[in-house]
């Protein structure tokens, strides 16, 4: 008969005291241990080129070699915004989980500790978007972005089509190439490409 995987109470007290002074020594600070002044050298991709949604589609063959580097920035953003989101999803779980929790208790402190590092992963991740050039995104930054569009005026977005089907509204635009206005290859890595695909929709 197989023995219980559960581990006795204090096995995981001293597992989570162990953490805690793992994460005391090894946490990053974005605000502090990254130098974001350093100018972005824009001779390199964002990502490997091969990861990019492009390689290997005639889009990409059209494409100049800086507007290939400008995409995969915008698409390794665009993930950094997606992470974000999963980040906070787990940080909420996590409160959540230890809200009526004994503060006292090393598991406790190091659920609050784990949420510190999702909050300094997110802050690492936001930073380099900006870094990388990406737009605002998010639901407040969509809304001023359609504000201040053309394609956004209240003609463009018929009210009818939008309340029938706000998903589609939302993600039928990659940006890059899925045949809605401005997603030509010279488009690509524009603003409103990366925007559409953010964790808000
Ligand atoms: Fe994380």
């Amino acid at each position: 008969m197989a023995s219980s995987t559960v581990r006795p109470d204090n096995e995981d007290h001293d597992v989570a005291a162990r953490l805690l002074l793992s994460s005391a020594k090894l946490s990053y600070d974005p605000a502090v241990d990254v130098d974001w002044d350093t100018p972005l050298d824009k001779d390199f991709h964002g990502q490997c080129p091969e990861w990019s949604t492009l390689y290997g589609t005639a889009y990409w063959d059209e494409m100049t070699e800086a507007q290939r580097k400008e995409l995969t920035r915008q698409e390794v953003a665009s993930i950094a915004s997606t992470g974000i989101w999963f980040e906070m999803i787990l940080q909420q779980m996590v409160l959540r989980d230890m809200y009526a929790k004994d503060p006292t208790d090393p598991r406790f402190q190091w659920a609050l500790t784990e949420i510190a590092d999702e909050c300094r992963h997110s802050i690492m991740f936001g930073r380099s978007s900006a870094k990388l050039g990406a737009p605002p995104t998010g639901r407040a930054a969509r809304s001023s972005s359609w504000a201040g569009s053309s394609r956004a005026s209240p003609s463009a977005r018929p009210r009818t089509r939008r309340s029938s089907s706000p998903r589609r509204s939302s993600t039928s635009c990659s940006g890059t190439g899925c045949g809605t206005p401005g997603s030509s290859p010279s488009s690509a890595p524009s603003a409103t490409s990366t925007s559409s695909r953010s964790p808000g929709t």
